[in-house]
């Protein structure tokens, strides 16, 4: 099993306390800081016509690049956005470590992509939507270009506190057996009650919002889903 990697996902923090509320995961002892980056629809219009990848807005570039100031921390950016190459050079220049796209909307130029995600010093992921069979991602594995990590999302992306789908673990386990050294990141609904069947199932790196930012002991949360990984 790959180097487990925490990532609390700062959708969950006090966006106005973003700087102190980044330092104070990485105190907890934190691997990484998971960003959500949404592009936001509210008509079924833009929705049908793939304008907007998620039904939420958060948070862009720039705020990364204001963040990249106060901390020397990976920044794990998930972009549910709908043209992930459009934003490639920005997050490059604001200081992303990790650019997950989503699959969904990158069938036809994940290699262009994956290729500028490394020429701009980023590591390259993939995401997939609870809907989206395991299957989409293996070209994407496959060849001299491919991803560092796959993202399976265990919720319907959008929205932190929501509730963990357990049938995705299937996926994940499909894919640990296939790619024993990949790193496999779980997404959605990730605590205490969860971590045990995403660890056992082969996942790696946790994101987990609700559960460590909604906690008396951030902390303890985090070193329980460390040594869940461990296990
Ligand atoms: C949802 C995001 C998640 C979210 C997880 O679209 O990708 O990263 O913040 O939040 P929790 O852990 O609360 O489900
Ligand atoms: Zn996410």
């Amino acid at each position: 099993m790959p180097t487990p990697k925490i990532a609390p996902s700062m959708l969950s923090s006090d966006f106005a306390n973003l700087a102190s509320e980044a330092q104070r995961m990485i105190s907890f002892g934190a691997d990484w800081l998971h960003m959500d980056i949404m592009d936001g629809y509210v008509s079924d219009m833009a929705k049908a016509l793939l304008f907007h990848f998620v039904p939420n807005l958060t948070i862009g570039a720039p705020v990364i690049e204001s963040l990249r100031k106060h901390t020397k921390a990976y920044l794990d950016c998930h972009l549910m956005v709908t043209n992930p190459l459009d934003y490639v050079e920005v997050f490059g220049k604001a200081g992303a470590s990790g650019f997950t796209f989503h699959v969904e909307v990158s069938k036809d130029n994940w290699q262009e992509l994956v290729k500028q995600i490394k020429s701009k010093g980023m590591r390259p992921g993939v995401a997939l939507k609870p809907g989206t069979p395991i299957e989409e991602v293996y070209p994407l594995l496959e060849g001299e270009n491919p991803v560092e990590m796959v993202l399976v999302m265990t919720v319907e992306p959008g929205f932190g506190g929501q509730k963990f789908m357990p049938d995705m673990m299937n996926k994940v386990r499909t894919l640990r057996e296939k790619y024993p050294k990949l790193d496999i990141e779980v997404d959605g609904g990730l605590g205490p009650s969860t971590i045990e069947i995403a660890a056992a199932a082969g996942a790696n790196c946790i994101v987990a919002g609700s559960s460590v930012f909604g906690a008396a002991e951030p902390g303890e949360v985090i070193s329980l889903l460390r040594k869940s990984v461990n296990e």
